[in-house]
C-alpha cells in the first residue's frame, strides 16, 4: 500500500471531481455546536463535511464553511434526503431548500439517505436527484444504506451510477457482500459510525494494537478503514478528539493487524449498532 496522507482525494466513476478520503461527520451535532466542531475540523485540515437534512445542522455546516475563509472548491460537502415529500417536482423542491440552506452554491454530493422508502420511493428520490444535478444544485449523486438489491433495481430506471454508497462499517459491521459489489462496480464506499460510536474502545484486540503503536484504538479504527479503501466519516464535537482522530498518518496497521479486525466480523445484522436497512423492501 502506498503511504497515505490527510490530503489524499480518491476519483468518482463517471465525474470529475474527487472525493476526500477522510471526512467529517455531523450527526447529533447540534446548532452553534455543529458550526464551531466544522470550523475545528477546517482549521485542522479536514476538507469534507457529511451532513443531512435529518441532521438538521446543514446551514450551520454552511456557515463554518463560509467563515472558514476556504475557497468554496476546496471543501467538498455532502448532504442527504430520507424520503419522498411528494411527486418529483414536490421533492426537487425540498432538496433545492437543502442546497439553499447550506447557502454554498451547491453541494458536492446529494445522497439517498435511506432505501426505506421502497421501490416507487427509491425512484421518486432519484429522479429528483438527476433533475437537481441537471440544473447543477449538486455535481454528484449517490446513495446510502442501500444493498446490492437497492442497487440493482436502480439500474431498471435509471442509467446514473451512484458515485458512493455511505453505509455502516467498522470491524464488527463489515458488509462483504455489498462493499465487494461496489468495489466491482466504481462505487466508491463510505464508513459511517467508523469508530462504533466509542462502544468497542475497551476491546482487547483494539487496545493491543493501539498500545504497540502509541495510538488511541479511534485512532486505529480509522486507520483499518482507510486501509480498506472506505471513506471514514468520524464525528467528535470534541477539539482534541477532531484532531487526533485525524491524526492517523504516522503509522501504519500490518496485514496480521487488519487481518485480527478483520477477524472480528460478525453477522451484518448483529454488528450493526445503527438500523440494518440493507434488506428492507
Ligand atoms: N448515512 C447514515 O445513515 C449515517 C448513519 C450514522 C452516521 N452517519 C454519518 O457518519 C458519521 C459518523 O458516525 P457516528 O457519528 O454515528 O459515529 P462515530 O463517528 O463512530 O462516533 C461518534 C461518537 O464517538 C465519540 N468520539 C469521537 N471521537 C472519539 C474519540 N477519539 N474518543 C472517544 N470518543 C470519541 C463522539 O463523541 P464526541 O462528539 O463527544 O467526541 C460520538 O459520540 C455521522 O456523524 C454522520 O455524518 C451516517
Amino acid at each position: 500500500m502506498g503511504k497515505l496522507s490527510f490530503k489524499d482525494v480518491l476519483p468518482l466513476t463517471g465525474s470529475s471531481q474527487t472525493i476526500p478520503h477522510i471526512g467529517f461527520g455531523v450527526f447529533r451535532s447540534d446548532g452553534s455546536t455543529c458550526k464551531a466542531s466544522c470550523l475545528t475540523a477546517l482549521k485542522l485540515g479536514y476538507r469534507h463535511i457529511d451532513t443531512a437534512q435529518y441532521y438538521e445542522n446543514e446551514a450551520q455546516v454552511g456557515e463554518a464553511v463560509r467563515e472558514s475563509g476556504l475557497p468554496r472548491e476546496s471543501v467538498y460537502v455532502t448532504t442527504k434526503v430520507i424520503q419522498p415529500v411528494g411527486n418529483v417536482e414536490e421533492t426537487l423542491q425540498s432538496l433545492r431548500e437543502s442546497v439553499g440552506r447550506i447557502g454554498l452554491g451547491y453541494v458536492d454530493l446529494f445522497l439517498i439517505h435511506s432505501p426505506s422508502s421502497g421501490k416507487e420511493g427509491r425512484k421518486g428520490l432519484w429522479t429528483a436527484l438527476e433533475e437537481l444535478k441537471k440544473e447543477g444544485g449538486t455535481k454528484d449523486i449517490g446513495v446510502s444504506n442501500f444493498g446490492v438489491k437497492h442497487l440493482e433495481q436502480l439500474k431498471e430506471f435509471s442509467s446514473t451510477t451512484p458515485v458512493v454508497n455511505q453505509i455502516e462499517l467498522h470491524p464488527w459491521c463489515q458488509q462483504r457482500e455489498v462493499v465487494d459489489y461496489c468495489k466491482k462496480n466504481g462505487i466508491v464506499v463510505q464508513a459511517y459510525a467508523p469508530l462504533v460510536r466509542a462502544q468497542k474502545n475497551n476491546d482487547p484486540t483494539l487496545q493491543s494494537i493501539a498500545e504497540a503503536h502509541g495510538v488511541s484504538v479511534p485512532q486505529v479504527l480509522v486507520r483499518w478503514s482507510l486501509q480498506n479503501g472506505f471513506v471514514p466519516l468520524p464525528k467528535s464535537d470534541n477539539p482534541g478528539r477532531i484532531k487526533s482522530n485525524a491524526d492517523v498518518y504516522g503509522f501504519e496497521l500490518t496485514d496480521e493487524e487488519m487481518k485480527k479486525l478483520n477477524d472480528k466480523a460478525l453477522p451484518d445484522e448483529e454488528g450493526a449498532i445503527c438500523p440494518y436497512l440493507a434488506n428492507c423492501p
